[in-house]
């Protein structure tokens, strides 16, 4: 088993011109550190607004003209380069995209989802293919001839998800696949996500559902603010004793209450100097006001906190 993508150090940020002249930048992905392997599915965890989006439309190489972006992503070894991402966007790297405007308005659903292929021989087998995906999220064939505007909301996220699952990626990005579905497709979805997985490919699972993350994932990272605060393992979710950061602890025991939701907090997007977590923290320190602690791997976990290890001791 191999890393399929590694990220590394991303951060990603917004020139914006206020008042006319005035530049200002806005930073909305700092540092971020992450890897999926083969036959693994990451998910990351964050609320809405954090730059889940962002993260997955960098490594698409789809981000908006007004970004700036530094950092590496690497793909099976190799410097995914925007040339290198054009060349395996839609075939060995593929999206489910959060929002359905990436349907093409003039174009029947079932031709969007077989997209372009090189022969009639590969377009009746995609054919097929697509006709048995969109069965089984329960489109019918007259779905087939549609055009998006004639879709309801759920049946345009089943043609998003059924157009990245027909083309066998060896990478999925998975932009919040399930919100707006019924339960039988959440648990469709699931289940086609794992099947990738059993194949031995990778999954990088964005969400706001921990539900959906516990069901599926085999590791979680938390965001939080922009920054990536905890790498952990499902099982740890679940028994939680082996959950380092602070927030990640806040965040789980407040689950019950919430319906399982991830909590919508407001988290600070102003660029401080410490840790992005002090001044909701219980166990900073000084040092947390003005440093900000690095992602460090601690006994498989990764972790950015510098006292998670007296605050686990106490206990
Ligand atoms: N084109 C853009 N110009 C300026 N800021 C943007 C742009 N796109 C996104 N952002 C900022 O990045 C933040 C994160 O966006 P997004 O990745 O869509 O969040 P998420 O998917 O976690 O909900 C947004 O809240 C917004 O402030
Ligand atoms: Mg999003």
């Amino acid at each position: 088993m191999g890393n399929l993508l590694e990220v590394k150090n991303l951060s990603i940020s917004f020139t914006q011109y206020v008042e006319g002249l005035n530049r200002h930048d806005l930073k909305v992905i700092s540092d971020l550190t992450i890897d999926v392997d083969e036959a693994e599915i990451v998910a990351i965890l964050g609320s809405s607004g954090s730059g889940k989006s962002l993260l997955a439309h960098s490594i698409l190489g789809i981000l908006p003209y007004n970004s700036h972006v530094t950092g590496e992503i690497k793909y099976k070894g190799n410097v995914l380069t925007q040339e290198l991402k054009e060349e395996l966007r839609g075939k060995e790297i593929c999206l489910i995209p959060q929002s359905v405007n990436f349907l093409d308005p003039l174009m029947k659903v079932s031709e969007q989802a077989i997209g372009e292929c090189k022969d009639e021989k590969e377009h009746d087998e995609k054919k097929i293919k697509q006709r048995e995906i969109f069965a089984r999220y329960g489109l019918d064939e007259s779905v087939d001839d549609l055009y998006p505007f004639e879709l309801s909301g759920g049946m345009a996220r089943k043609v998003l998800l059924s157009t990245a699952l027909i083309n066998d990626p060896n990478l999925l990005i998975a932009d919040e696949p399930t919100p707006g579905l019924d339960s039988q497709s959440v648990k469709e979805t699931i289940e086609d996500i794992k099947n990738l997985k059993q194949q031995g490919k990778g999954v990088l699972l964005i969400t706001h559902e921990i539900d959906v993350a516990l069901k599926t994932a085999d590791r979680i990272a938390i965001f939080y603010s922009g920054y990536v605060i905890e790498i952990n393992t499902v099982e740890n979710f679940i028994n939680q004793e082996n959950l380092l950061h602070p927030y990640t602890k806040v965040l789980i025991d407040a689950l019950p209450r919430n319906g399982f939701n991830f909590a919508e907090g407001v988290q600070p997007l102003d660029v401080v100097e410490g840790c992005p977590y002090y001044e909701n923290c219980p166990i900073r320190s000084d040092k947390c006001r003005n440093e900000k602690p690095e992602l460090i791997e601690h006994e498989g976990i990764m972790i950015r906190c510098f006292n998670f290890k007296e605050a686990n001791d106490e206990s």
